[in-house]
C-alpha cells in the first residue's frame, strides 16, 4: 500500500505519520508538506529513513497528480488550521484549505485513488453550554470563523465529489486535538509553554467556553479504522467524551506545574469565538468499533507536559514570534 500523507509535518499528520511506521509496516509512507509556519522537517525526524519527503504545496496541481498517480491511498491533513491567523488574514486558508482540497480531488478523480478528507467538529459551529446535544453527522453545517467555513467548504467538495464522480472518499470531522509535536500557537501547548517559562497562563475572556479534548494518537487510530473498515462516501465523527473549558483546562495546568489555582490573565476575546463543541462518535464506536486509549484527560495532559519539557529545542525558536503575534491583539 502507497499512502500519500498530505500535512505530515505538522501536529496531527506527524503523529499519524509516526503510528504508520510504527503500527503498519506494510504502508510505504510519502508525506506532501509546504513546511508552512506550521511545518517542522524535524517533527519527523525519528522516521526520516523510513519515508518519502516532498516539499510543497497541496495547491501545486502538476506536483499533486504526479504524487496521486504514484499512490494508492491519499489521507490529507495538510491546512491552515488556527482560527485567530485566519482572523488576521484568511487569504492562504482559502487557498489551502479550498483550492487544495480541489486540487486533490481533481487528482484522486483521475487516477482512481482512496481518499480520506481529515476535518474538524468546527464545520457544525457551536452549541449552548446548558445545551444537552452534542454533534452528529446530521447536524446541519454552520461554520463560524474563516478557519471553519473554508474547512466546511472543502468537505462539502469532497461530498459533491463522492457524488457527482464516484470519488472513493471518506470524511472524518474531529474535536480538539492534544499531545506531542502540536505547534505552541495553540491552547494547550501555549500555556505548558508559559509556566514552563515562569509566565501566567492566557485566558480568552472569562474561559468558559467548552472544547471537547481527544489525545492525538486517538484521533489518528480513528482513521486507520476508517480507513480499514469505514464505508465509501461516510462521514465519521471523532471525539472521546472529552468536554472540559478553557478554565478547567488552565487550572489542571496550574496544578500540574505546582501554581496556584488563580495564577492565570484573562486577555482580549477571540472575535466570533465558539462557545461548545461536543462529539457524538457512536457511528465510529458502533459501526467500526473504535474506542479511544487515552481516557483520563489529566494523564495525557501530564504525559503532554513532560513532552514539551523534554522538547524544549523543538518549540524555543517559535515562542517569542508568537507571543509577539498575541500581544498585538492584547491576548
Ligand atoms: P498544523 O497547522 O499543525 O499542520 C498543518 C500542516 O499542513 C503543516 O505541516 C503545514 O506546513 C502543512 N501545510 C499548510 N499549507 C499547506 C499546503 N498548501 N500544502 C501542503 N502542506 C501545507 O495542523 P494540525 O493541527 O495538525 O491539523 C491537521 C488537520 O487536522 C487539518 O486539516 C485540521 O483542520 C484538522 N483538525 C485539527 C484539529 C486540531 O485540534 N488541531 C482537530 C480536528 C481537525
Ligand atoms: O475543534 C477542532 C479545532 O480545534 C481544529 O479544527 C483547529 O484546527 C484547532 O486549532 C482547534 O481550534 P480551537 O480554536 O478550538 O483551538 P485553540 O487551541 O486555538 O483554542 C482552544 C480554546 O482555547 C478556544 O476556546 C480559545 C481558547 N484560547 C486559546 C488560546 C491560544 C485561550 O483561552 N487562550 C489562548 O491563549
Amino acid at each position: 500500500m502507497r499512502m500519500l500523507i498530505t500535512g505530515g509535518a505538522g501536529f496531527i499528520g506527524a503523529n499519524f505519520v509516526h503510528q504508520a511506521v510504527r503500527e503498519h509496516p506494510d504502508v510505504r509512507v510519502t508525506v506532501l508538506d509546504a513546511l508552512t509556519y506550521a511545518g517542522d522537517r524535524s517533527s519527523l525526524a525519528p522516521v526520516a529513513d523510513a519515508i518519502t519527503f516532498v516539499e510543497g504545496s497541496v495547491a501545486d496541481a502538476a506536483l499533486v497528480d504526479r504524487l496521486v498517480g504514484e499512490s494508492d491511498a491519499v489521507v490529507h491533513f495538510a491546512a491552515e488550521s488556527h482560527n485567530d491567523n485566519s482572523l488576521n488574514d484568511p487569504s492562504p486558508f482559502v487557498e489551502t484549505n479550498l483550492v487544495g482540497t480541489y486540487t486533490l480531488l481533481e487528482a484522486v478523480r483521475k487516477h482512481g485513488v482512496r481518499y480520506h478528507h481529515i476535518s474538524t467538529d468546527e464545520v457544525y459551529g457551536d452549541l449552548a453550554l446548558d445545551d444537552p446535544a452534542k454533534f452528529t453527522p446530521e447536524t446541519p453545517y454552520n461554520p463560524s470563523s474563516p478557519y471553519s467555513s473554508t474547512k466546511a467548504g472543502s468537505d462539502l467538495l469532497v461530498r459533491a465529489w463522492v457524488r457527482s464522480f464516484g470519488v472513493q472518499a471518506t470524511i472524518s470531522n474531529c474535536s480538539n486535538n492534544y499531545g506531542p509535536y502540536q505547534h505552541i500557537e495553540k491552547f494547550i501547548p501555549r500555556q505548558i509553554t508559559n509556566l514552563i517559562d515562569g509566565v501566567r497562563p492566557k485566558l480568552y475572556g472569562a474561559g468558559l467556553n467548552v472544547r471537547d479534548w481527544i489525545h492525538v494518537e486517538d484521533h489518528n487510530s480513528a482513521v486507520w479504522a476508517i480507513l480499514d473498515r469505514g464505508r465509501i462516501g461516510e462521514t465519521y465523527l471523532i471525539g472521546a467524551d472529552g468536554e472540559t473549558n478553557n478554565l478547567q483546562v488552565v487550572q489542571t495546568l496550574l496544578e500540574v506545574f505546582g501554581r496556584d489555582a488563580d495564577d492565570f490573565d484573562h486577555v482580549n476575546d477571540r472575535p466570533g469565538h465558539d462557545m461548545r463543541y461536543a462529539i457524538d462518535a457512536s457511528r465510529l464506536r458502533d459501526e467500526l468499533g473504535w474506542s479511544p486509549g487515552f481516557t483520563d484527560f489529566r494523564t495525557g495532559l501530564e504525559a503532554t507536559v513532560d513532552w514539551y519539557r523534554g522538547h524544549e529545542a523543538w518549540w524555543r525558536p517559535a515562542k517569542a514570534a508568537v507571543e509577539a503575534k498575541y500581544a498585538q491583539t492584547g491576548q
